[in-house]
């Protein structure tokens, strides 16, 4: 192994530890697309894929995780989104099943949930918005924590990737730190590990995977899509919130606003309760993104994409995109290592 492969591993031997994999670099879950084709071809690969369970029954989720089982030998983890109203239920399964990872994504999780993920020795890992809550997360049990930045895809907060990491690595020591957040090349996860992350999670970068189930028509968009293309979900009217979400602009994006000011309109002019009005804009999304990545409607569906879209340029192998991404943070680290000799 060349110098500069052994410095990469050093850099990231805590994460590699704690996830069991080659590689410190997550498939980050994302509904509909994590599911076991992709997870199992991440985690082939060296890297470690994370089924997304979603809005998965108990049983439909057992019969993913054993699928996912069958195709991989290696571990993987499964993402739970902690308002799903089967929590409880969910996380029975993943600790039956033996699942050695479980992520516990979408609101911070309480207390009993950590406990009861982690009765039989799984991981838990948890989403940290700031260095404060991430603390607690670690208080209340978390093994590891995931930092989100606002340029990913799906559900955002607002700050960046960069900044959060700067604020909360160089805090947060006890556990694995992952950061994910428009990661698209091997320099950036350099960077991060060497600003202290343990690893990294990627998510729009594996949709264009060729393992992914992904519809034609969902992974040519993003093979299509620049950056500037992935922008967070609109809101109109303070008093409406809508729960920020980064997606490619399409016709559905474009109606959401025109949807939120009739709506809006109805309430102003008494034709419709605020309380209704909310729930029809908490609602419009509803089955959006099952409609864009299984059934390829990119016009009517929701094509959460993060800003690194940009750099999805083709249909790829998995093995070939972890491949490139090692390749890449190798590459800059033998420059330095050569500079290093010249010096
Ligand atoms: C299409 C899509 C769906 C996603 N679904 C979920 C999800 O169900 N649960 C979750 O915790 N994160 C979800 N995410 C976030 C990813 O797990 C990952 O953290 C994120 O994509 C990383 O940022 P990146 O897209 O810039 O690589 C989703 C992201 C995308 C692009």
């Amino acid at each position: 192994m060349g110098a500069a492969r052994a410095r990469l591993d050093q850099l990231w031997q805590r994460g590699r530890e704690f996830l069991g994999a080659e590689a410190a670099i997550m498939g980050g879950a994302m509904s509909w697309v994590s599911e076991r084709h992709l997870v199992a071809a991440i985690s082939n690969a060296g890297g470690f894929g994370v089924l997304a369970c979603g809005s998965m029954s108990p049983e439909l989720l057992a019969a993913e995780i054993l699928a996912t089982k069958a195709l991989t030998a290696r571990p993987f983890g499964v993402n739970l989104i902690t308002m799903h109203p089967a929590l409880p239920e969910l996380i029975e399964v993943c600790v039956d099943l033996a699942v050695g990872h479980i992520v516990l994504g979408g609101g911070l999780p309480a207390a009993a949930s950590i406990a009861a993920a982690k009765a039989k020795g799984a991981r838990v890992l948890c989403f940290a918005p700031t260095a404060v809550f991430g603390k607690k997360l670690v208080r209340l049990g978390a093994d590891a924590l995931i930092i989100e930045g606002t340029e990913a895809g799906g559900h955002i907060g607002p700050v960046a990737t960069s900044v959060l990491a700067q604020e909360i690595l160089p805090v947060i020591r006890d556990v694995p730190v992952f950061v994910a957040g428009g990661i698209g090349r091997g320099e950036a996860i350099l960077s991060y590990l060497e600003l202290g992350a343990s690893g990294v999670q990627l998510g729009t970068r594996f949709v264009c995977a060729r393992e992914c189930i992904a519809h034609p028509a969902f992974k040519q968009a993003f093979i299509r899509a620049n950056a500037r293309d992935a922008v967070p979900s609109v809101q109109i009217d303070p008093n409406f919130p809508v729960i920020p979400v980064r997606a490619l602009v399409n016709k559905a994006s474009a109606q959401f606003t025109v949807f939120q000011q009739e709506v809006i309109g109805k309430v102003r002019s008494g034709e419709m309760e605020a309380k209704a009005a909310q729930l029809a804009i908490e609602t419009y999304w509803a089955g959006a993104l099952r409609r864009a990545v299984i059934d390829g409607d990119v016009d009517n569906g929701s094509l959460m994409a993060g800003q690194s879209v940009g750099m999805v340029t083709a249909e790829q192998p998995t093995a070939e995109i972890i491949g490139e991404l090692i390749a890449q943070a190798v590459a800059a680290l033998e420059v330095r290592l050569w500079r290093e000799v010249a010096e």
